[in-house]
């Protein structure tokens, strides 16, 4: 074998495995078998995970903070105005060194594939050539997935459909959209039937900004759901953010989830920026931000975690950790029980990849050979400590490396050094 990792522990709760990697993918997995690499790496009984996955992200907003200026409210529309303040001013340079230094952070983070949207509406498409020449460059160590994302709304703004087309042909992957942000709601609903007619004649992807609100009628999921079945779309579509859910009435809801299940739409909740942008209108109590994760999950539907955004107009902070980002989806959906805490691991590995499509991704034999290391025994433990990115591997080469996380101490008779894991 070119490399060989020894006794790792799975996500699936399975210890003791070697993992054999021959040609850039895994040629043998299990526990107990024996095998020789020319390189090899000592699991411990650490845990060893495919890459995380972001299902959702703004490679074209990304690390811009503070350009041209704050925002002062933290609002979703203070934001959008700041982002509309900021395009003209941009340039294909700046645009493509900062998702590169983001894609760094991301490998750093063993974050190997992401779906960003990218804004169509500037006529320039100045952001689509540079994040289509980022997407390029990092090929060999990271999978990036376009989306065309009318920011200012495909009816509202008046190229927008036809910038779109322009970005489709030019090689973005998916359809985006954003039906609340119409003029009306029934431009809304008219924005999901051009958009998902449009990805049906191409045979694309569908992923949808849709119903990032506190307006519990803002129900544009229902139509994504209505056309995603009338045109086959089944398994194909996704409907980000969906925080206005949480909002609506529960009866409902109780008609919404089975539609949605029935139409193969997967959900994509954004849980660090929904908990900050939404609910801004309310006095107290506010309402959380998040769409209805766990209630999604019994219903049978995908739900994955995106990141949405890092150091841009509508979010400070952020580094590319996926692992925050389960933290905090975990936190806002009360997600507590051993599985849920379990789901949360899965939302930003295994779903997302599954959402996006990604060939060759997962632990069985003949799957890439994508892998990372963290300093924990579980997913569990590496959510609860963000656990460090021993080891990331693509492909079976080593792309980065990081130190277990310690402290050491100066306590009168205490040991000397401490790992924040229980019976270590
Ligand atoms: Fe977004």
């Amino acid at each position: 074998m070119d490399l060989v990792i020894r006794n790792a522990s799975l996500p699936d709760g399975s210890s003791g495995v070697n993992i054999g990697i021959e040609d850039g993918r895994i040629a043998a997995i299990g526990a107990g078998i024996a095998m020789q690499g020319a390189q090899e790496i000592d699991a411990a009984g650490d845990l060893v995970t495919p890459p995380f996955v972001d299902a959702h992200f703004h490679m074209d907003a990304t690390l811009s903070y503070g350009l041209p200026r704050v925002n002062a409210s933290g609002t979703l529309l203070e934001g959008i105005a700041l982002w509309g303040e900021l395009k003209p001013e941009l340039t294909q340079q700046a645009l493509v060194e900062r998702a590169l230094q983001y894609c760094d952070w991301a490998v750093g983070r063993g974050l190997l594939a992401i779906r960003s949207h990218v804004d169509i509406c500037d006529d320039r498409l100045l952001a689509v050539e540079a994040l289509l020449h980022v997407r390029e460059k990092v090929a060999p160590y990271l999978d990036l997935q376009l989306v065309a994302f009318p920011q200012d709304g495909v009816l509202r703004s008046p190229t927008a459909f036809a910038n779109l087309q322009r970005a489709i042909a030019m090689g973005v992957d998916v359809v985006g959209g954003i039906p609340h942000f119409e003029r009306t709601m029934a431009d809304g609903a008219e924005s999901v039937r051009l958009l998902c007619e449009f990805a049906a004649e191409k045979g694309l992807r569908v992923d949808m900004h849709c119903d990032e609100s506190d307006d519990p009628l803002s129900r544009h999921i229902e139509t994504l759901a209505y056309h995603t079945q009338r045109l086959g779309l089944q398994g194909r579509v996704a409907g980000s953010h969906l925080t206005s859910m949480h909002s609506m009435d529960n009866y409902y809801v109780s008609k919404l989830l089975p539609l949605i299940k029935e139409a193969g739409v997967a959900a994509i909740a954004n849980p660090l920026i929904n908990i900050t942008l939404q609910g801004r209108h309310d006095s107290y109590p506010k309402r959380r931000g998040m769409t209805r994760v766990p209630e999604m999950l019994a219903a049978g539907i995908d739900v994955a975690f995106g990141h949405d955004c890092v150091m841009d107009p509508w979010y400070s902070l952020g580094s590319g950790d996926m692992l925050e980002v389960a933290h905090m989806g975990l936190h806002v959906a009360q997600m507590t029980g051993q599985e849920a805490m379990r789901d949360c691991f899965r939302a930003v590995t295994e779903t997302p990849a599954r959402i996006l499509g990604l060939d060759g991704y997962g632990l069985q034999v003949g799957c890439h050979a994508d892998l990372v290391l963290l300093d924990a025994a579980d997913p569990i433990e590496a959510i609860r400590l963000r656990a460090a990115r021993r080891f990331v591997i693509r492909r079976g080469k080593v792309l980065s490396q990081a130190p277990a996380a310690r402290a050491s101490l100066n306590l009168p008779g205490r040991p000397q050094t401490v790992n924040f894991r229980l019976g270590r």
